[in-house]
């Protein structure tokens, strides 16, 4: 197979106003923009959205920003995973026309008195557990759209209720770019890839593998007829406990665009797990479509 096209001239972009300069060019000449939002770390999960944005813009953007506020006090945001070397190649490989990455000092350059938030739909999941997260991550959202104004931003399924979080932010805020949700990449054995994955050992990272046949015992259960959400949660749990290592933080069946629960399964679903195997915080989610019924 042939190498793809490495791009010699990508820009790598540390300031605000830099970024906005080059895509200010871009779209004077007419240019539809992409922004793919990223920690850096990139893996393929991170890849299929950067590949959509080039198949979808002529000018893509990938933003690689650690963001602090997205990090509750006491979680991993010292050692968060950071190879910006190997993202800048990534990128290049994959023809990307400019990396914005700014340090936290010119993302919050003062005392951060404005923040974004989303009601209701951060609430549950991983709301209730990581409190201020998606404060941080709706806030961050918000400034890096308003920075380089993007046609459209690409999202990731595997971060479902961030995905939702930001779609609302979007419209609720009249904010002038589309949101594009590219579907999850997985390992063989169907585990999520993530940045996170990088903590697990090699038995951990098989016992991680459990996440996934939970959430597809759910589809099973729903595709064979099950609408009690409580009698499918029993079972993703007794699925999940078959790993004696695995600290389940919730299990929960919600409705796809509201968040909210669901007793009896209608319409579209979202199931979606987190658990801790060791010290690392895993999660994952598949939204199934049940119809009207
Ligand atoms: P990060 O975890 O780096 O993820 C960046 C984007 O990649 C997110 O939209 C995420 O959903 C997507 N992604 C991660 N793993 C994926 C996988 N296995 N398949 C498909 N997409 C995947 O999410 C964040 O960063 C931050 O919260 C951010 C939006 C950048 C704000 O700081």
């Amino acid at each position: 197979m042939s190498q793809p096209e490495r791009r010699l001239d990508m820009e790598i972009a540390k300031t605000i106003e830099s970024v906005r300069k080059l895509v200010s060019a871009a779209s004077s000449a007419g240019a539809r923009i992409g922004l793919v939002p990223t920690m850096g770390a990139l893996h393929i999960g991170h890849i299929s959205l950067i590949e959509e944005a080039v198949k979808k813009c002529d000018f893509v953007v990938v933003s690689i920003f650690v963001n602090p506020t997205q990090f509750v006090p006491g979680e991993d945001f010292q050692k968060y995973p950071r190879s910006f070397d190997a993202d800048l190649e990534i990128c290049r490989q994959r023809s990307v026309d400019v990396v914005f990455a700014p340090t936290a000092r010119e993302m919050y350059k003062a005392e951060n008195l404005t923040w974004v938030n989303v009601e209701k739909l951060t609430e549950p999941l991983c709301g209730g557990f990581r409190p201020g997260h998606f404060r941080g991550v709706a806030t961050v959202c918000a400034k890096l759209f308003n920075i380089v104004g993007p046609d459209i931003a690409f999202f990731g399924q595997k971060d479902g209720q961030q995905a939702v979080v930001i779609r609302r932010m979007v419209a609720d805020l009249n904010m002038p770019l589309e949101i594009a949700v590219c579907p999850t990449v997985r390992e063989a054995g169907g585990l999520a890839v993530s940045s996170r994955n990088e903590y697990l050992t090699k038995q951990q990272r098989k016992d991680a593998t459990i996440i996934y046949k939970s959430l597809e015992k759910c589809r099973e259960m729903i595709e064979s007829g099950v609408r009690d959400s409580k009698t499918i949660i029993a079972e993703m749990r007794n699925v999940l406990r078959t790993v004696p290592s695995i600290q389940i933080e919730y299990v929960s069946i919600v409705e796809a665009e509201t968040m909210e629960a669901v007793e009896h399964i209608r319409g579209r679903v979202l199931a979606a797990v987190a658990a801790r195997i060791g010290s690392t915080r895993l999660i994952d989610n598949i939204v199934v479509d049940c119809g009207k019924e």
